[in-house]
């Protein structure tokens, strides 16, 4: 199974989604003083969306630090996005972003701290990926 590299804020409701996983994960450090993540096995990469609907900033700064090393850039295989709809067609928009750029695919989307059925989405749609590698 992949891992997971994933990004949380100070709310951590997508650690607290991630948690319930038991997946092999790492976090992206919150503060930029903190020693960087670098990946060394083939991942599935777990955003939550800021930027209030602004395109521009929906990728949190954090992750866009993380994909500027190479090695973790090489290394991604799908995304999966977190959000909260009330931001309507920006929901979950930074998985989007990082689908396009990165040249993976989106695998899910899930609202705040997600719900068990996105627990066993996540889990099938990691295995499939994992057999199509
Ligand atoms: C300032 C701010 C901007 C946000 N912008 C968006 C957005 O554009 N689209 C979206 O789907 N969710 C947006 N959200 C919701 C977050 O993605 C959601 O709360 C997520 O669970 C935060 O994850 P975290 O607590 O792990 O950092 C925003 C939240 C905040 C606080």
């Amino acid at each position: 199974m992949f891992e997971l590299a994933y990004f949380s804020n100070v709310s951590e409701n997508t650690k607290r989604f991630v948690d319930k996983l038991g997946v092999t994960h790492h976090r992206i450090p919150v503060k930029a003083s903190d020693t960087p993540l670098m990946m060394s096995d083939p991942y599935v990469l777990i955003v939550p969306t800021y930027g209030g609907g602004d395109d521009a900033t929906s990728v949190p700064k954090q992750v866009i630090r993380f994909l500027n090393q190479q090695q973790n850039r090489d290394l991604i295989r799908g995304v999966i996005a977190a959000g909260n709809t009330n931001f309507g067609d920006k929901y979950c928009r930074a998985g989007e972003i990082v689908a396009m750029k990165c040249q993976v695919p989106l695998i899910h989307r899930f609202e705040l701290l997600g719900t068990p059925y996105d627990v066993e989405v996540v889990h099938n749609k990691m295995e499939t990926l994992w057999n199509q590698h």
